[in-house]
């Protein structure tokens, strides 16, 4: 059970759900707005973030938060604790009608995740997790797969368009994993493909050029389930270094070795120097 601190940050994560659902499918044209050449937004991701961030200084008072959308505010004096959120993962899924999106909510303390939470209002299931208690699928506890060996493995991964020009990209990575696995899904959030590789759906998940508000949540709903999360180096750095990889563990070493091979983009650190993009320095967005 997740402890009672934090049943009303959950709770709170619901009711960000609700508010989003009042435009699920039903976005009036000028609701939609570029944040660049292709990267959407809405004004529900503002609405929501915003909403977010209203509740947590009322629940979690003093501490940091950063939002995909409005960035970050920093934290009270003597306070640790940071809320990272992506207010609606898989925006453009949200645009289209199509259910597969989430609320995600992580809570660190001294920068490690303690409480995560995952909520799907248009497929009405809340994923959470809290650190060293477990990993839970609407109250019922998950686990990740058992699934022995690559060419048994359903796995997921994400080719994001906005970051479609920079390189070094996931296409060698899905080129060559293609033929390893038993088949590969691309459905649209991040948050929800690290919740379905700890429910055992999917048996692991990869991505470059991810955001720490993508993965927090779900990277220890992964975790907790029993699941193993690093980045591509297989390394800790998947927040910071801005990729990863998530398995139900067996997987793991096979994926880095077969999979990724030695086409792991460099972490974050050293990134910003080695994208290019027609030739030109690029920093991630
Ligand atoms: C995106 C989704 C998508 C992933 C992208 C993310 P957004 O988040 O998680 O599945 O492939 O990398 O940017 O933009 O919908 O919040
Ligand atoms: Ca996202
Ligand atoms: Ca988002």
């Amino acid at each position: 059970m997740v402890s009672q601190r934090f049943l009303p940050v959950l709770e709170l994560v619901r009711q960000a759900g609700v508010r989003s659902l009042e435009q699920f499918g039903r976005l009036a044209a000028g609701a939609v707005e570029f944040k660049g050449d292709t990267d959407l937004v809405t004004v529900v991701d503002r609405d929501v973030e915003q909403f977010l961030r209203d509740g947590i200084a009322h629940l979690l008072p003093g501490y940091a938060f950063l939002g995909e959308e409005g960035g970050a505010t920093a934290a009270a004096a003597g306070c640790a604790g940071t809320v990272v959120v992506d207010p609606i993962d898989g925006t453009a899924n949200f645009v289209h009608g199509l259910p597969q999106y989430a609320v995600s909510l992580a809570v660190k303390e001294a920068g490690r995740t303690v409480f995560g939470v995952v909520h799907a209002p248009a497929l009405n299931v809340t994923y959470c997790a809290e650190a060293g208690a477990g990993a839970w699928k609407n109250g019922a506890p998950i686990h990740v797969s058992a699934t022995p060996c690559l060419i048994e493995a359903l796995g997921a991964t994400g080719f994001a368009c906005v970051r479609a020009k920079l390189h070094p990209d996931n296409l060698p990575i899905f080129n060559r994993v293609i033929y390893l696995l038993r088949g590969i899904r691309r459905l649209g959030s991040a948050a929800l493909d690290l919740c379905l590789v700890a429910e055992g759906r999917l048996d692991l998940y990869w991505e470059i050029y991810i955001q720490p508000w993508d993965i927090a949540a779900g990277a220890l709903i992964v975790r907790e389930a029993g699941g193993q999360v690093s980045d591509l180096h297989g390394g800790d750095a998947f927040e910071g270094g801005r990729q990863v990889l998530a398995t139900n563990g067996r997987l793991h070493a096979a994926f880095l070795r077969d999979g990724v091979g030695t086409d792991a983009p460099p972490l974050s650190d050293s990134v910003g120097a080695t994208l290019l993009e027609k030739g030109a320095p690029q920093t991630p967005s």
